[in-house]
């Protein structure tokens, strides 16, 4: 995710803002760089580490100024690149910005300077920040930035330099964390306190639409009308360690809670209207009509989001769709032609078997979109298509807002497959569309209170052995659930369809054996009632995972954990974030290394 840091001071403001950055690396980042405003703003950036970024600042001699702004990048519009890297200046040099986020109507806007003959240098998003504020500069940057954000859409936290304006320092934000700094004679702006800790423990929050105002003795804010507001700061006491980690204490539990704004990001920016829009990627009637056959393609969690995907488009767009392990895809003699469309699902977009997937799909002729959260990387070059998940690093082994954006991409395309096909009804499909923008929200509240899970998983500590069940879709949940809690606690655990525990795996229930029985989906709850009674009568706990309108289950269950109520469709997503968060409360009770568990790797480049 992309850091930010800014300073106005007595200092000299390019070593503050480099090790503002490095203090940032911890969120991963692709490329960095840092503006210093001395009269004229100057700007070093480059490719690569902070560390890289600190000998090319002392080979430029960068200019002593006291006021400048530093970021590091996660690229998600244009490669990682010199040019791509923040900051940005506009096109006559006078203004300058950092940018977190996403601005979703950047090529309109682009569109529009560009005819008014404004020239862009980069790939970015970022850069019509600078173009704008430019463009829109009155001679007074509180008023300009009121009209740069009536004409933004998407989520931004953003620093701005302004070359008239030399010793004042200008944030805005929307939807995107911005935290303002109050030193002595000395202020700062950050997308979080681990980079401006070492100067100040007192914050103020910038909120969304506000325009932070700083020079060296003072911060003021504005809202979007201009009028001033008062904000009273806070005090952070925290460890600089524990501030890497944004205050968690594993990077697996702050991705978990980063997942509303992963999805958000995924989802918001592909819905316009009624319409969904999924990038460049065309979905024409001929093209949709054409498809006999999808394959869903991945490793690992990749794979069991494919599940839960074929699952929805299945049921949606009555398209036979078979979700393949990539290992054992490219040593199947697949059946896969110019009809097959081939979806290649990887967060790093470097897996060596779903590259080689990739490959060989294209090779038997197949149409290929991947599903790829890093981007440029090896998989989103080499597809013909892609779709990014917006869920910025991942740095956990365990992948978990890789994981639940997957799922949300892979509902986009099959809602939108349906449409095209009209197989849809179209109140169907405003209710499943709704639902899909409401999961940020809904995963929102589950993260709000966690005592409870943390409570079962703490009691089930040290079992040696789990089991999960469910139903169709639950059933592809559970398979995801189950690979978290044995990636991390090392505690043996198994996925079964609930039908099919009668066939085996019963022999296994005994005294104590607990099983989580996942029950969302309201016509499979009969049987799945019956599934849980069968473990129960020989000796078995079951703990219910179930929405809210199904509290009769927990009746039943020797324990229920609800979700909030939303579409049985598309629970997964939310089924995902209370098992990701069951098997992290057990590895941190059983004291596991919970960020890098043994024998595993966050990007397997081998076959
Ligand atoms: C590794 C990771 C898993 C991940 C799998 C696929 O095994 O530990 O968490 O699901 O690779 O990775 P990808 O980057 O292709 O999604």
């Amino acid at each position: 995710m992309c850091g930010i840091i800014g300073y106005v001071g007595g200092k000299k403001a390019a070593p503050i803002l480099l090790k503002g950055l490095q203090r940032l690396e911890y969120r991963g980042y692709d490329s960095s760089g840092i503006a210093v405003l001395n009269g004229s703003i100057r700007v070093t950036k480059t490719c690569g580490k902070v560390a890289t970024l600190c000998e090319k600042v002392s080979e430029n001699n960068m200019p002593d100024g006291v006021i400048g702004i530093g970021h590091t990048r996660w690229a998600t519009h244009g490669a990682p690149s010199d040019i791509n890297s923040h900051p940005h200046l506009s096109a006559d040099g006078r203004f300058c910005i950092v940018h977190n986020g996403i601005i979703e109507n950047f090529a309109e806007l682009k569109a529009d300077l560009t005819a008014h003959g404004i020239p862009f240098k980069s790939e970015t998003d970022s850069e019509v920040i600078a173009q704008l504020v430019q463009y829109l500069y009155d001679g007074d940057m509180i008023s300009t930035l009121r009209n740069v954000m009536e004409r933004l859409s998407g989520s931004y936290a953003v620093g701005v330099l302004c070359a008239d304006s030399p010793s004042t320092l200008y944030a805005i934000r929307k939807d995107n964390p911005l935290v303002v700094g109050l030193g002595q004679n000395e202020n700062f702006i950050a997308s979080d306190f681990a980079a401006a800790l070492e100067h100040t423990h007192n914050f103020v929050q910038l909120n969304d639409y506000e325009i932070a105002q700083l020079t060296a003795r003072a911060v003021t804010f504005f809202d979007r009308n201009g009028k001033s507001v008062e904000k009273t700061p806070y005090r952070v006491d925290w460890d600089i360690s524990l501030a890497e980690k944004g205050g968690y204490p594993h990077f697996m539990l702050k991705e978990i809670y980063e997942q509303p704004k992963a999805i958000k990001d995924t989802v918001s920016a592909r819905i316009k209207g009624d319409n969904i829009v999924l990038d460049r990627i065309e979905f024409s009637a001929s093209n949709v009509n054409s498809i006999n056959r999808i394959n869903i393609i991945g490793c690992g969690s990749a794979y069991h989001a494919g599940i839960v995907g074929k699952h929805f488009i299945e049921k949606y767009c009555r398209i036979s769709v078979n979700c393949e392990l990539a290992s054992e895809y490219i040593y199947s003699n697949p059946i896969t032609d110019n009809r097959t469309l081939t979806v290649v699902i990887s967060q790093s977009g470097e897996t060596a078997d779903s590259l080689a997937a990739l490959r060989l799909a294209k090779k038997l002729g197949s149409h290929t979109i991947a599903i790829v959260n890093v981007l440029h990387s090896a998989i989103a070059r080499e597809a013909d298509d892609v779709l990014y998940t917006y869920a910025g690093p991942e740095i956990a082994v365990a992948t978990t807002k890789g994981y639940t954006t997957q799922v949300a991409a892979l509902y986009l395309i099959g809602l939108k497959i349906a449409k095209v096909k009209h197989i849809i009804s179209d109140a169907r499909y405003s209710e499943l569309l709704n639902e899909i923008a409401r999961l940020p929200e809904k995963v929102s509240e589950i993260l709000k209170d966690t005592d409870k899970i943390k409570q079962y998983a703490q009691s089930y500590a040290d079992h040696k052995c789990v089991f999960f069940i469910g139903r169709g879709t639950d059933y592809a949940a559970s398979l995801e659930g189950a690979l978290k809690l044995k990636e991390i606690s090392y505690i043996h655990a198994e996925a079964y369809a609930a039908g099919e525990l009668k066939h085996g795996t019963i022999s296994l229930i005994e005294n104590g054996t607990v099983t989580l029985a996942l029950v969302t989906q309201e016509d499979l709850y009969a049987k799945m009632l019956s599934n849980i009674k069968a473990v129960q009568s020989r000796g078995g706990s079951v703990l219910a995972i179930s929405s809210q309108k199904n509290m009769q289950i927990g009746k039943e269950s020797d324990g229920l954990l609800a979700i909030p109520d939303c579409d049985d469709d598309v629970t997964p997503v939310l089924t995902a974030v209370v098992l990701q968060l069951f098997a992290y409360y057990i590895a941190a009770k059983r004291e596991c290394d919970i960020d890098k568990p043994r024998n595993l790797a966050k990007s397997v480049t081998v076959e």
